[in-house]
């Protein structure tokens, strides 16, 4: 059979790769899920563990899901057919499992986003203005608040719900005008501002009295706090930060110009990634302790820190909106690679049109979506079903970050580690011999083969019990 001729898009140029790589590695992780997971897993010691996990695992992880995508200038379920050579290959499990992990995590990521586009809107009118410690928690339940089960719904239930949809209507707007217009345009601009604008909360935050205890609490590695549950969610972290495991950068190396030094760009991306990470972190720890809060708030510790710290500050108000802006922007970046991964799925091997596959997907996570935004606390309607003790929202959290996208890395290092010859690896890393490489590419095959196999698979058994350290 011959391969249906569509015609692919791709990025224009290695500047709009790093953006736009940058734009789905950049998102509510950094500024929301890394602060929280760091507080409520002690700091310091949760930090340590995840730098070892970006740099071991995640980095390596990265260069060869860009080496799958634009050796194949396939989806993250294609090309494991074409470099397998066979359509049946078990290893396009992979992309499947992908494609199912960009659905369970759109499924809370659209919720917080819906927070965030919420907390923009309330910044933009004014309502956040002079806004005290003793005020920020209580408004952050009325914004997640999903309602009491047994009461009447409410307008307050549905806001959760009704921004939510805007959210997805949004990404689903942006998705249907294609890969250049939408995606590389938005990236380009707004991940520099944003950049600005962390740094000059970070100024705010680290003199604020009594800002020292939040960098104590950063940097500091108690080693009694490192658990197998800490192990693992700094792993999920990794994983879930750099948008790795599940395909989205096999999608956008598929996008990639011939001429990009991939190498190159997965450590710079890693990095820039990073540091966009530990800025939005000493924002929050400081603020934290200088207000005298606690650092293992959960879900809401950003939503109540950063109103605090624009207020401590000349122009706040809008300042406090621009950030939240951003904050829009870099979810819904984040988001259009997470959607990507089962529309182009849905394009390429289902033969369904854009449109059509962004709007069916859209409305299936804004659907399924709101089981999560039912749940997120306990009182809600949903928030009383639980499996394994998790209540919907915590559960495709860590059913995806914890377990799927690991597995995925994993079951990508073996595949491109021992199912790809060294030559074609080589030959592709190395832009078909135009880049003299060939140390850092055998240096990374020994590490996709053992090293980043190893601590995975060490990290699962010790998360299971079965391994001790
Ligand atoms: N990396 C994104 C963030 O930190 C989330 C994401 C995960 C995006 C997986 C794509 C794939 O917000």
């Amino acid at each position: 059979m011959s391969e249906p001729n569509i015609k692919r898009e791709g990025f224009s140029s290695g500047l709009a790769v790093f953006f736009a790589t940058l734009g789905s590695a950049v998102g509510l992780g950094n500024i929301w899920k890394f602060p929280y997971l760091t507080g409520a897993n002690g700091g310091g010691a949760f930090l340590l563990i995840y730098f070892i996990c970006i740099v071991c695992v995640g980095v390596p992880v990265m260069v060869s899901e860009f080496y799958i995508g634009r050796r194949t200038r396939k989806n993250a379920v294609g090309s494991f057919k074409v470099l397998t050579g066979k359509p049946g290959t078990p290893w396009k499990g992979i992309g499947l499992m992908g494609v199912a992990a960009a659905y369970l995590i759109m499924f809370f990521y659209s919720d917080v986003a819906g927070w965030v586009y919420f907390y923009c809107f309330k910044a933009f009118t004014g309502q956040l203005a002079g806004i005290t410690k003793d005020a920020v928690g209580p408004l952050f339940g009325q914004v997640i608040g999903a309602g009491t089960a047994g009461q009447p719904l409410s307008a307050a239930t549905l806001s959760p719900l009704v921004w939510q949809v805007i959210v997805m209507t949004v990404v689903g707007t942006i998705l249907s005008m294609g890969v250049r217009g939408g995606i590389e345009r938005i990236t380009k601009t707004l991940m520099p501002l944003l950049f600005l604008l962390i740094i000059i909360c970070d100024i705010r935050a680290l003199t604020l009295p009594g800002a020292g205890k939040g960098i104590d609490f950063l940097f500091h590695v108690d080693f009694s706090k490192i658990t197998a549950p800490v192990i693992l969610s700094a792993l999920g972290l990794a994983f879930f930060k750099l948008s790795l495991g599940m395909g989205t950068m096999i999608t956008y190396g598929s996008y990639f110009t011939d001429d990009n030094h991939m190498i190159q760009t997965a450590g710079k991306v890693a990095a820039s990634d990073t540091l966009v990470s530990m800025l939005a972190g000493l924002a929050i720890f400081p603020t934290v302790f200088s207000f005298g809060m606690e650092p293992s708030a959960g879900p809401g510790l950003l939503f109540m820190t950063i109103p605090l710290v624009f207020n401590q500050m000349p122009f706040g108000g809008i300042l406090l909106a621009c950030f939240f802006l951003l904050t829009c922007f870099a979810a819904t970046t984040a988001m259009l690679s997470l959607v990507e991964v089962p529309i182009a799925y849905f394009v390429e091997e289902l033969k369904v049109s854009r449109v059509k596959a962004t709007v069916f997907n859209c409305v299936l996570i804004a659907l399924v979506g709101i089981t999560a935004t039912l749940s997120v606390d306990s009182s809600s309607y949903l928030g009383q079903y639980k499996f394994f003790g998790k209540g919907f929202f915590d559960l495709y959290d860590y059913l995806s970050s914890n377990i799927i996208l690991p597995l995925g890395g994993l079951c990508i290092a073996l595949f491109v580690g021992y199912c790809n010859k060294r030559e074609d690896i080589a030959d592709e890393l190395s832009n078909h011999g135009t880049l003299a490489n060939a140390s850092t590419v055998d240096a990374y095959r020994f590490i996709i083969r053992f090293v980043s196999p190893a601590l995975l698979i060490l990290v699962f058994l010790n998360s299971v019990g079965i391994l001790k350290f």
